[in-house]
């Protein structure tokens, strides 16, 4: 299959966006699938309420069927017709974050949506991104999009077209280019359908964020513990991983160093994942700095790209310093230990 590439520049006036926009509709209305950009990281859209649409989707990401997509809309009535209420809390979230980085977990209304996008669950995952390019093709379509990041399963997530292409070419039908996504990592998952709100992934939106709105807020035991299942199908997967294994040292850098000289000695090419404020410091084969770790925004930001830089160099493995769990060093350290199957050298 021939992949179409179109170009957007997303700060432009929305009617400007035309046609790139209606022609990415179009296909989204004809069934096929295409990648466009979010301001957490690129998504692979479907018609979620087609299940030939939806499979092309785990099709083209080789995504295990059991693993439920995330419904994406344009405009917040859409919701009604696809969940059985919207419970109080559920509101309040929605009113402080979308358009954002925040997908709620409702009760579906049966019939409404392609099984195939639900997993067969009873549950249905709502996310409205605050992205331009996003909103006017959602808008568009008119259509509720089934939306899995536009990765093939099990790599990084993509935060750039190129990184789309790089997966996806020959395999969707088309790819909207809109540059680099802001936030890079994935919206916060959270589960509204009980009475507390919990959180079944971190995410661009912070525990500290939905606290001032909603109160009490769970999270799912499995984020804390390794062995625990999850409750968030996806979770349970080994995702984010680059080619080369990867550690987490949770030590200080003289230490890492001396790790980084050891495996050197072993005759290993060793990659380093550090920040602008120690690249200096390592002396290692690949040394990539991931952001400022004074800022974490800016380190989620260039995670993902972090890990997909190292596939193109022939490290044997990578070294990673860790973060601190707290407001989006949350999300950093969930993708991070995923991507490192948790290995952690403490
Ligand atoms: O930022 C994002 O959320 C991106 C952009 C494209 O919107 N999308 C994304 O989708 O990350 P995906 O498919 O890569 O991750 C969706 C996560 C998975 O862990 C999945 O298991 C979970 O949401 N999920 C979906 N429906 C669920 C449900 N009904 N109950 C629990 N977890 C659900
Ligand atoms: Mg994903």
């Amino acid at each position: 299959m021939e992949t179409k590439r179109w170009s957007v520049d997303k700060t432009v006036d929305k009617r400007e966006l035309y046609p790139q926009v209606s022609q990415a509709a179009d296909l989204l209305r004809e069934n096929e699938v295409i990648a466009f950009p979010t301001e957490t990281v690129y998504g692979l859209g479907g018609n979620a309420e087609n299940d030939g649409a939806v499979s092309k989707i785990f099709e083209a990401k080789g995504r295990p069927s059991d693993n439920p997509l995330i419904i994406h809309i344009g405009k917040m009535e859409q919701i009604e017709e696809f969940v059985q209420e919207v419970p109080q809390k559920a509101a309040k979230l929605m009113e402080a974050f979308w358009p954002g980085a925040l997908t709620i977990i409702f009760n579906k209304k049966e019939g409404a949506l392609s099984d195939v996008a639900t997993a067969g669950l009873s549950t249905v995952a709502v996310r409205m991104p605050d992205h331009p390019v996003a909103l006017a093709i959602l808008q568009e379509s008119g259509l509720p999009i089934a939306a899995p990041s536009a990765n093939r399963s099990g790599r990084p997530s993509p935060t750039t077209a190129q990184h789309v292409w790089e997966d996806l070419n020959g395999r969707i039908a088309g790819i909207v280019d809109g540059g680099p996504t802001g936030i890079g990592v994935e919206s916060t998952v959270i589960d509204c359908t009980e009475d507390i709100p919990v959180i079944l992934r971190p995410g661009g939106v912070t525990k500290e964020q939905l606290q001032e709105v909603v109160g009490e807020v769970g999270v799912d035991p499995a984020l804390l513990k390794s062995k625990e299942a999850p409750k968030s199908p996806g979770m349970k997967y080994t995702h984010y991983a680059p080619d080369a294994p990867l550690y987490l040292v949770k030590r200080g850098r003289e230490e890492l160093q001396e790790i980084i000289n050891e495996k050197r000695r072993e005759g290993l090419s060793v990659g380093v994942l550090t920040t602008e404020e120690n690249k200096a410091y390592y002396d290692a084969d690949v040394v990539y700095a991931c952001g400022r770790r004074a800022e974490l925004e800016t380190v989620a930001a260039h995670l993902y790209e972090a890990l997909r830089s190292f596939n193109n160099t022939d490290v044997d493995l990578i070294l990673s310093e860790t973060f601190p769990s707290e407001g989006v060093g949350d999300a950093i350290m969930n993708r991070l230990l995923k991507a490192a199957g948790h290995k952690v050298i403490e």
